[in-house]
């Protein structure tokens, strides 16, 4: 008796949250990422809100504090794990990389509300304060020393969700993820400070202070390390890479910028900064090999090129491209300006076109859509496929960023109303876009298509078309309620990897944002 009224109560208890629950998930403005609402995937648009908003939701239920399925207790508050997979695979980790580009989705959504989603700040503020932690933890890299000059710990790619060090063997050191939070938490600070605010955790005394004690280890890491040799950001080849040195590269501008801000006490800082910005900068266009003469595309690791292991196309270039650029507005248009290699540079245009032509037919799916986006991979000779070393697949980060390299790119030719110049090097890039006979040519050989000519609308409209393709393909393969893996198959389309993907999550979120910016430009 006792157990059958039990047995009721529950039932009461269900039933009543099955009813409550929505209510409250559709007035919150986070709802919970765990609602089995099927995808409306007849009605693209329809899609593109709702996958919106429940990738936000899947990123933030993998984050200590905030998220409702995750205890604090296996992963404190901040912690960003790269996925809940705990068995094949495990992705149950914070991976300095995954964690600081997730939480640069945080801070944008956080600046898009104009600083009022407070318990974003607050989720941030957590991360930064780990990172604080992370930064002095000995681990198998090495150590943090700043009496005596020793910053090799922060090379360690990823902990523990408990914040404890990882040990075991891996490839490390993994020399992008200071730049890649310094980059994350300057743009936080800058939000800060635009907003006239302080940080509000405890052991973030003042934005002075996080400049201080977080961001500059981070530059000093890079200034010591940006020649070395690491593992690149998918962990397997120890040696120089696109995406780290450009993203090192940002890092150091934001650092110049910081400094003027909250330091001026360092001249040797500064003048180290700005010659390493330089020599580095130097390296990245002149040395490296990223660029080759006779390649149109960049070279994403050029040892691997020169030992015929690889072609150096790799969807690693695209995401170097969009996390080391920004061009919301003027003001950061200009600042990073003298970064090279933004989504419109010839030879990441033509890295795209090239990737596309390989894996539209490397993955059997992708004969299903002729002549429209396809599904994009890692890079061609990739072989992980989420869980052993078989054959590769596409991946949902890799689909969703030329997807955004694509918005970006109309964005900024009609945000700044700026002519469509077409280089000699990118014209079988548009060609794919619009007729380019009869196109005026000038002594450089450039094709120009002034701002708002029939030609130049039809560009801007094809290019968003053709980003939209991208997603249409994600919206395939992503499950009934919007939930994305790692990857999905080439043959058969589902999803495999790691479930839940941070990162995938990430990445769609912020391709999303900038579609809604571009059409709003449009
Ligand atoms: C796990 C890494 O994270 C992944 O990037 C890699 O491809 C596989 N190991 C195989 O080495
Ligand atoms: C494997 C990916 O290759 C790497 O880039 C990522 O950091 C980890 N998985 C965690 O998501």
């Amino acid at each position: 008796m006792q157990i059958k009224s039990a047995i009721i109560l529950t039932w009461m208890v269900l039933g009543i949250q099955a009813f409550l629950l929505p209510l409250f998930y559709s007035q919150s403005p986070f709802f919970s990422g765990k609602s089995s609402e099927r995808i409306e995937r007849e009605d693209f648009n329809v899609w593109l809100n709702q996958q919106k908003d429940i990738a936000f939701n899947h990123i933030l239920d993998n984050i200590g504090g905030i998220s409702p399925v995750l205890n604090t207790k296996d992963v404190p508050v901040g912690v960003v794990i790269a996925s809940p997979s705990k068995v094949h695979p495990n992705y149950f980790y914070q991976w300095i990389r995954d964690s600081a580009l997730t939480i640069r989705s945080l801070v944008y959504r956080l600046e898009d509300s104009d600083f009022t989603e407070l318990n974003l700040a607050s989720t941030i503020e957590s991360y930064i304060a780990n990172n604080y932690h992370l930064q002095r933890l000995d681990n198998w890299s090495g150590k943090l020393n700043v009496a005596t000059g020793d910053y090799s710990g922060l090379g360690e790619p990823k902990f523990h969700a408990d914040l404890t060090a990882f040990k075991e063997v891996w490839g490390r050191p993994q020399t992008d993820g200071p730049g890649l939070r310094a980059t994350t938490i300057t743009i936080y600070l800058n939000s800060l400070e635009k907003h006239n605010r302080q940080p509000e955790h405890e052991l973030l005394l003042s934005r002075e202070f996080i400049y201080h004690e977080i961001v500059k280890p981070d530059l000093h890491y890079i200034l010591q390390y940006w020649n070395s040799s690491g593992f690149d950001l998918w962990e397997e080849v120890n040696s120089m890479h696109f995406f780290t040195s450009i993203t090192q590269l940002r890092a150091l501008k934001d650092g110049l910028a910081l400094y003027e801000k909250y330091d001026n006490k360092d001249p040797e800082l500064f003048e180290k900064l700005n010659a390493t910005y330089e020599n580095l900068k130097n390296y990245i266009v002149n040395e490296s090999g990223y660029t080759q003469p006779g390649l149109p595309y960049i070279v994403e690791t050029p040892s691997l090129l020169y030992t015929g292991k690889r072609s150096g196309l790799d969807a690693a270039t695209f995401l170097g491209a969009l996390h080391s650029h920004s061009l919301e507005n003027k003001e950061l248009l200009d600042l990073y300006a003298d970064i090279p290699f933004d989504v419109s540079e010839s030879h990441i245009l033509n890295s795209f076109r090239a990737m596309v032509a390989d894996m539209k037919y490397r993955y059997p799916l992708n004969r299903y859509r002729p002549g429209w986006g396809v599904a994009l991979g890692r890079y061609p000779e990739d072989i992980y496929d989420g869980y052993v070393t078989t054959e590769g697949n596409p991946w949902f980060i890799s689909t969703a960023s030329v997807a955004e390299m694509l918005f970006r790119m109309v964005y900024k030719l009609n945000y700044y109303k700026e002519d469509l110049v077409i280089s000699k090097e990118a014209r079988d890039f548009y060609k794919q876009f619009i007729d380019l006979v009869g196109g005026d040519d000038n002594e450089d050989n450039e094709i120009i298509f002034p701002y708002g000519s029939p030609e130049f609308n039809a560009v801007s409209a094809n290019l968003a078309d053709y980003a939209d393709s991208f997603l249409e393909i994600i919206k395939d393969h992503v499950d009934d309620s919007g939930r994305m893996s790692e990857q999905f198959n080439k043959y058969s389309g589902y999803m495999q990897g790691a479930e839940d993907l941070t990162w995938s999550y990430s990445s769609i979120w912020n391709c999303i944002r900038w579609r809604s910016k571009a059409l709003e430009v449009l």
